[in-house]
């Protein structure tokens, strides 16, 4: 035999048995994706976007309820704001079912009375604030105009988040107008500085809540939207339900040293040893953990759906995953996904052009992946600066959100999942890691079943909306937004059975 021939055959069964392990596992492949029987406009209890409704919106938006640091935002607006909501809806506020708190002098927490003591409630939250506008000139219509234009509102507050309070108000009122009594009860929560921590809102709502004792089924916030085009790989627009959110920590990194004048400078300098210990945080990124969090939940649930490429690889995780790991860290985007980031946002030394810095001090800013500790994250730091002069403190930190259940094992995600696909039928639905917070944070305590999303769609274009220039809703949107919390509210008012999981990832 022939070197080559030894060679095949020493390779040749393994291979063969890879290659049909791999086709095997592409072909038979679970899909998490659920065909519930979709919302339509002839249904007689779809809510169409009617004028009333769409100027209550635009109302909203009028009101300039800006937050702009912890304790700092706009009292008299956010009066003005929930004075409105409480005109708005009249059924809802004069149901013997619903009783409306306000809580920290600005937020709401509304309760609906369910008749089912043995279903645990629900809690859909939102935000009653916004960020400020700076970018004025770029804007299409006045940002706290609410203005229609091309089948679109523009203003601060349409997709952050005015319109799930509103979609969910208007849910409500719809609800409690058919005269339906309902079975679970469920909670409405809407804090008034959730862009600046919640602390003043939705802390204090967690912490009532807490103190009577209330342990909640599911908990459903804003979050990420449908995206189109933004999965690679998958044609069709994704839901992204977000299970967790990353944590965030901020590090100080300090260098004192000998100072003097710029004419005898030493070997070494406070500025170049600090240079030095950034650059090692640079050249050194925190682990890639991609497929050991809740992305990979996120792609075994687009498997099906994929591209043929990309679904032979996300079918057989076992074998692709450094692969994968590697081509997700070569952008941005993707590798915020992977990993914990590192970015130095500060770097601060010196005070006169002849004099020699005795102390350089420079901030990171740690996005932490929900399978990392702070200590992990922190102990890399300094085992990859490796200089014990150079001094590491913590000075902010959150710990990655728990991770919530998904798939057919969680009832919660997938009557949410199945509420998503009712309004969009054309659209997959996925278990995602949220890379910003929410108000989620002060709610950890009440249920283990906490999601994040917002019911409108966004494409590549709309990203930079957010938070941006000429952020908008389409009207088709939000009459989606308003038609899913009301299928939502129906779907959850009965018990949510766990379903059976056919699942089999064991071969
Ligand atoms: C909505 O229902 C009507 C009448 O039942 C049907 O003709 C139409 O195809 C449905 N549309 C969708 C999008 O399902
Ligand atoms: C609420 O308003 C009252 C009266 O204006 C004020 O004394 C109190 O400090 C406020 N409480 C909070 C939590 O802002
Ligand atoms: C949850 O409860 C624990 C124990 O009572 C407490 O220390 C913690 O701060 C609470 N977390 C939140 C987010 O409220
Ligand atoms: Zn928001």
């Amino acid at each position: 035999m022939s070197a080559a021939q030894k060679l095949l055959q020493w390779v040749g069964v393994p291979l063969v048995c890879v290659v049909v392990i791999v086709v095997v596992r592409t072909a038979t492949f679970p899909s998490y994706q659920t065909r519930p029987p979709p919302c339509n406009a002839t249904d007689e209890d779809f809510i169409p976007a009617t004028e009333d409704r769409l100027n209550r919106l635009s109302r909203a938006i009028t009101f300039r309820t800006i937050s702009y640091e912890p304790g700092r935002g706009t009292p008299e607006e956010l009066l003005k704001f929930i004075a409105f909501i409480r005109d708005s809806f009249p059924v809802v506020h004069s149901s013997p079912l619903v009783t409306r708190e306000v809580v920290g002098n600005y937020s709401l927490l509304y309760r609906v009375e369910g008749s089912d003591r043995s279903l645990k409630p629900g809690l859909l939250a939102a935000h009653l604030d916004v960020v400020p506008v700076t970018e004025e000139p770029g804007w299409e219509a006045e940002p706290f105009s609410g203005q229609r234009k091309d089948g679109f509102m523009y203003g601060r507050g349409t997709i952050d988040c005015k319109h799930n309070v509103m979609g969910q108000m208007e849910a409500l009122e719809f609800h409690l107008k058919r005269g339906h009594r309902p079975r679970r009860t469920l909670y409405l929560a809407y804090g008034h500085d959730e862009e600046v921590l919640g602390l003043y809102g939705a802390k204090q709502i967690a912490k009532l809540l807490a103190d009577r004792g209330v342990k909640l089924e599911f908990l459903l916030d804003e979050g990420f939207s449908v995206t189109k085009e933004y999965v690679p790989g998958v044609a069709k627009k994704v839901a992204l339900l977000s299970v967790t959110e990353k944590g965030y920590l901020t590090v100080k990194l300090s260098v004192r040293m000998k100072g003097g004048h710029g004419s005898m400078p030493e070997k070494e300098s406070a500025i170049g040893v600090l240079s030095q210990a950034v650059t090692n945080l640079h050249r050194n990124p925190q682990p890639n953990l991609w497929g050991s969090g809740p992305e990979r939940e996120f792609a075994e649930h687009l498997a099906t759906e994929m591209s043929l490429p990309h679904r032979v690889m996300i079918s057989n995780l076992w074998l692709f995953t450094p692969i994968i790991r590697w081509f997700l860290a070569q952008k941005a985007g993707t590798n915020a996904l992977c990993r914990t980031t590192t970015a130095v946002t500060r770097f601060n030394a010196g005070i006169k052009d002849n004099v020699i810095a005795p102390e350089a001090v420079a901030i990171v800013n740690h996005r932490v992946h929900p399978r990392q500790t702070i200590q992990e994250v922190v102990d890399h730091d300094v085992k990859v600066i490796n200089d014990p002069r150079v001094k590491v403190e913590v000075v902010a930190a959150l710990v990655p959100a728990p991770i919530s259940p998904s798939g057919p094992e969680s009832p919660a995600f997938m009557t949410i999942q199945e509420s998503i696909q009712q309004v969009y039928p054309d659209s997959l639905v996925a278990p995602y890691v949220l890379l910003g917070n929410t108000d989620t944070q002060h709610y950890w305590n009440l249920t283990s079943a906490i999601y994040r999303f917002s019911p409108n769609v966004m494409g590549p274009e709309d990203f930079a909306r957010f938070h941006g220039v000429n952020e908008r809703i389409s009207i088709e949107d939000y009459g989606r937004v308003m038609n899913f919390y009301f299928h939502l509210m129906r779907n959850v008012d009965k018990p949510l059975v766990v379903r059976r999981h056919e699942h089999d990832g064991d071969l």
